[in-house]
C-alpha cells in the first residue's frame, strides 16, 4: 500500500508545472484503480500531464505504476525469447497477423496481447476473430499452454492486465487527453510489460494514415518507449514507418486475412513484406535468434518458403479454436454479397500520386466494417481489396479498388470515398522509404 496523499495536492503540484515524486504517482495508479482518486480527480491531473508533461523519469514511474496496478504475467518457466511487437497503428497493417507465426517458425516465443479496432484503423482482434471459431480471450492460463506449445499466442488484454489503463484510457478518450507523449507512452509500454516479455519491437507510423501525422512527434514518442523499456530492463527497439496510403492492397477484416495467408505463403505484397520482414527481422535479432540482419533475412526466407512460418499460423489457429481450413479455403471466411469493382474514370491517365489511407478507413467505417463506439459490432465480411498503390501507372478504367459490402447504400458511400481517396498525376512520385529510423 502507498502512502496516502491528497489527490487535489498531486493535480496542484503538476498544474503549477512541478514534477511528481515516484510515491505521488503510485498513488495516482492504484488509486484510479482502487477508486480513492474519483474520475474527476484523474481527468483533471490527465489534463495537467497534458499541458505541462512528464519528466522521462516521471513517464517510467507511471508506466511502471501502470504495469503495477494489475497481473503481471510471469513466463518465466517458459523456454526461449519472449518477443512481442507493437504497431501504433494504420489502415491496412495486418502485419502481427503475418509476424507472430513467422517469428515463431524462427524460433522465438511471441506473446501478443492486442486490441480492437476503432475509429479509422483496424485492431487485430477483430480481424482474427473474422476466422469461424478463432478465441481471442483466453486465460491466461491458455495464453501460456498455447505460447509454450505453439511459439505464438495472440488474444485481448485480460481484465486483470493493467486496470489502471482501461480506466485512464476511457477518460482520456472523452477529455481530450489522448495525444499526449507520456500518456500514450506510459499507456502502451505499461500494457507490453505486463506481458512477461524479454524484449519489444515496437512500429511507431507517422504520415496521413498514422495515429502521429508528424515524423518529429513519432520519434518523440519512439525515443520515449525505448527510454522507458530500459528503465524497466527490457531492451526496445522502435522502427519509425512512413504510412501515407494503406498497408498492403487489402483494408478489412475477412481481407486482411487473406491477404495475411498470401504473405505467409508467399505472395504477399511488397510494401507489406517489406515492414513485416524489417520488425520481424529486429525481433530475431533481440531474441538472439539471429546473428544479423542478413541471417534474419535468410531464415525468415527459409520459414516462408518451407511453408513453416504458414504452418505455425496453422497451429496457432487450431490452439485458439479456429478452423484452420480457411488457409486452403478463403469461401470459409465471411463473405460480403457483393463486390464492386471501382474504376479510373476516362479522364485517368498517368500514375496515382495519393491513396489517402483515412479516407479508405472512412469507407471501411461507411461499409460497417469499423467501430465508432467501443461497444459497436463490426462486420467482418466488409472491406476493400486489390487497393491500387501510389506509382502504379492509370488509364481510363484501370482497376482502383474491389468493395466487398453487404448493403447497397454502403458500398456507394464507400466507392464515393475510395475515389475521393485516389488521386492521379502525370508523373509517378518518388517512391517513399517505408522504413526509416530505428531507434535502440
Ligand atoms: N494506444 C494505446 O494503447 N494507448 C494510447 O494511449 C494510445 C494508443
Amino acid at each position: 500500500m502507498s502512502p496516502s496523499f491528497f489527490p487535489q495536492d498531486i493535480i496542484i503540484k503538476k498544474r503549477d508545472g512541478g514534477s511528481l515524486t515516484e510515491a505521488e504517482i503510485k498513488f495516482f495508479a492504484q488509486g484510479v484503480t482502487d477508486g480513492r482518486f474519483a474520475d474527476y480527480q484523474a481527468t483533471a491531473l490527465l489534463m495537467a500531464i497534458f499541458l505541462r508533461g512528464m519528466t522521462p523519469q516521471e513517464t517510467a514511474w507511471l508506466t511502471d505504476a501502470m504495469m503495477r496496478s494489475g497481473e503481471v504475467i510471469d513466463l518465466q518457466s517458459i523456454a526461449g525469447a519472449k518477443v512481442d511487437k507493437h504497431s501504433t497503428g494504420g489502415v491496412g497493417d495486418k502485419v502481427s497477423l503475418i509476424l507472430a507465426p513467422l517469428a515463431a517458425a524462427c524460433g522465438l516465443k511471441v506473446p501478443m496481447m492486442s486490441g480492437r479496432g476503432l475509429g479509422h484503423t483496424g485492431g487485430t482482434l477483430d480481424k482474427l476473430e473474422a476466422i469461424p471459431g478463432f478465441r481471442v480471450m483466453l486465460s491466461v492460463t491458455e495464453f501460456r499452454a498455447i505460447l509454450e506449445k505453439v511459439g505464438a499466442a495472440m488474444i485481448g488484454q485480460t481484465p486483470q492486465v493493467v486496470p489502471a489503463d482501461r480506466k485512464l484510457y476511457s477518460l482520456r478518450d472523452v477529455t481530450g487527453t489522448v495525444e499526449c507523449i507520456p500518456l500514450i507512452c506510459a499507456s502502451i509500454m505499461s500494457k507490453k510489460l505486463a506481458e512477461g516479455i524479454d524484449s519489444l519491437v515496437l512500429d511507431v507510423k507517422f504520415g496521413k494514415g498514422a495515429f502521429m501525422k508528424r515524423k518529429e512527434d513519432a520519434l518523440t514518442l519512439a525515443r520515449a518507449m525505448v527510454a522507458v523499456g530500459r528503465a524497466g530492463g527490457k531492451p526496445v527497439w522502435a522502427q519509425l514507418t512512413a504510412m501515407n496510403q494503406p498497408l498492403g492492397r487489402a483494408a478489412g477484416h475477412t481481407t486482411e486475412v487473406i491477404e495475411s495467408i498470401e504473405c505467409l505463403k508467399g505472395r504477399g505484397p511488397a510494401d507489406l513484406m517489406e515492414v513485416t520482414y524489417a520488425l520481424t527481422g529486429h525481433m530475431l535479432i533481440l531474441g538472439g535468434a539471429a546473428k544479423n540482419a542478413a541471417d534474419a533475412q535468410q531464415q525468415m526466407s527459409a520459414a516462408i518458403t518451407s511453408g513453416a512460418a504458414l504452418e505455425k499460423f496453422r497451429q496457432m489457429c487450431i490452439a485458439q479454436g479456429g478452423d484452420p481450413r480457411v488457409i486452403q479455403d478463403y469461401k470459409l471466411l465471411p463473405t460480403a454479397k457483393k463486390l464492386l469493382a471501382v474504376h479510373a474514370p476516362a479522364s485517368a491517365s498517368g500514375f496515382v500520386v495519393e491513396v489517402d489511407a483515412l479516407k479508405c478507413g472512412h469507407a471501411i467505417m461507411a461499409l460497417g466494417g469499423g467501430r465508432a463506439a467501443v461497444a459497436d459490432q463490426v462486420d467482418h465480411a466488409v472491406g476493400l481489396a486489390n487497393l491500387i498503390k501510389i506509382g502504379e501507372p492509370v488509364t481510363a478504367g484501370t482497376l482502383l479498388c474491389t468493395i466487398h459490402l453487404n448493403d447497397d447504400a454502403k458500398g456507394a458511400r464507400a466507392a464515393a470515398l475510395v475515389r475521393a481517396a485516389i488521386h492521379f498525376g502525370p508523373t509517378a512520385p518518388e517512391r517513399e522509404r517505408l522504413v526509416q529510423d530505428l531507434i535502440q
